[in-house]
């Protein structure tokens, strides 16, 4: 079977995981200061600090920017929906604007709309690592006395204008969890320009306990969880667990699970720094390559999917690769899955939160989520495998019986 996706494992986290119960408290800090340095550098922004998780970084950015319980955010149609109850547990109201068709990303007109005199912030999301239209959310935002809150968790290495996104807004945050560009075994990052959100920020994080231990063993649990994918047993696995039957109650497990690590809120960790510092360094190069094949996806892409417009506002980053599919996505999962491919539909692939926050108004966010797909693409997929993925989505479209 091959897997949607798949965890990068190189002999250098092996080693520093080995190595990390040997380095010293200090050393630690200052291998996470360094890493902090590096974002910063990489970024071009006054602050960077990294922490427990992207979540976590939003809700830090939302505080630091002054929202607090009781004010009105304005949210993404279509994003993670996790980040919903999350920020609702804070007192805040949220609002969901609706998105683009091509780009999936908010549409600043819609966000137009949905602002009130109760709205403090928006949280602009440059979803699946496409920028969305930051410069004329923040030009609206600043005329109406709004901030606004880049979510790049997709996008880090993306840019607009040439300037990269998570420098326009007050504050923005990235993920570096074990799927994103810099995968660090969780863990986010949350930046800003602003010298009195940086202090509130700061003040946050410096009273958290030092503790690495949450991070090893997390990193441990996604060897064991990704030594499965790659095991022989995994077509079995997967044909059970993502059946009709069981898809959503895996999900909820998986996710659940996933949560209750993030729950623990330990600073980040030294093992954690040197890592990303590795991987910032080749962040870069993996988003050439990795564009590179998400264009020859898509080229290769048979007639009725449409691909997202990720180039029209600035640069993408890569973060997975999701079109929309011209037959119901449970229909051609169950035909691809035939042929040893495994895609992910629904909210595998993101959430429709304007449906979970009660609004029936966002036409566009729900067609996207009834038709989004998430197909496999990521390093370590050869080209073999890369063609039987095509040859599986063309089967599958024309209805070939297996
Ligand atoms: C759009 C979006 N925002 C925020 C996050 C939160 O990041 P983390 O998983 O590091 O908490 C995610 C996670 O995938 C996400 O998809």
């Amino acid at each position: 079977m091959i897997p949607r996706r798949r965890v990068p494992i190189s002999a250098y986290d092996v080693a520093e995981w080995l190595r990390s119960p040997l380095r010293s408290r200090e050393r630690s800090a200052e291998d996470v200061a360094s890493f902090e340095r590096a974002f910063t550098e990489y970024l071009g922004c006054g602050f960077a600090r990294a922490t427990t998780s992207g979540r976590d970084c939003i809700e830090l950015a939302l505080g630091a920017v002054g929202v607090a319980s009781g004010d009105e955010v304005i949210v993404p149609a279509y994003t993670l929906g996790e980040l919903m109850p999350l920020l609702q547990a804070r007192g805040l109201t949220l609002i969901p604007a609706d998105i683009e068709e091509d780009t999936f990303n908010i549409d600043p007109r819609r966000i137009a709309e949905r602002i009130t005199p109760r709205t403090k912030a928006i949280l602009a999301t440059h979803l699946l690592g496409a920028p969305c239209d930051i410069e004329a959310i923040c030009g609206l935002a600043r005329e109406r006395g709004v901030a606004v809150v880049e979510d790049c968790a997709h996008g880090l290495g993306a840019d607009v204008s040439g300037r990269k996104v998570g420098t326009f807004g007050d504050a923005a945050i990235f993920s570096l969890e074990v799927n994103k560009a810099v995968p660090t075994y969780g863990g986010g990052v949350v930046v800003t320009n602003d010298a009195k959100a940086a202090e509130a920020i700061a003040a946050a994080l410096d009273s958290r306990p030092r503790n690495d231990k949450p991070a090893l063993k997390k990193a441990f649990s996604s060897w064991l969880e990704e030594g499965m994918v790659r095991s022989p047993f995994y077509s079995i696995l997967a044909r059970i667990l993502f059946s009709e039957r069981f898809a959503a109650r895996f999900e909820q497990m998986y996710r659940g699970g996933h949560d209750r690590l993030r729950a623990v809120k330990p600073r980040y960790s030294g093992f954690q720094a040197r890592l990303g510092l590795r991987r910032l360094g080749q962040l870069d190069r993996r988003n050439e390559r990795l564009n590179e094949r998400w264009e020859a996806m898509a080229k290769g892409l048979p007639e009725g999917f449409v691909r997202q417009a990720r180039d029209r506002v600035g640069r993408p980053a890569f973060y997975n690769f999701v079109a929309l599919s011209p037959i119901p996505p449970r229909e051609l999962r169950k035909r691809v899955m035939r042929r040893g491919v495994d895609i992910g539909v629904g909210s595998e692939v993101m959430d429709e939160c304007a449906r979970m926050l009660g609004f029936e108004d966002c036409p566009v966010a729900a067609s996207v989520s009834e038709r989004a797909v998430l197909l496999p693409l990521y390093d370590g997929l050869s080209q073999r495998r890369f063609r039987r993925v095509i040859r599986a989505l063309e089967e599958a479209v024309r209805g070939e019986a297996r």
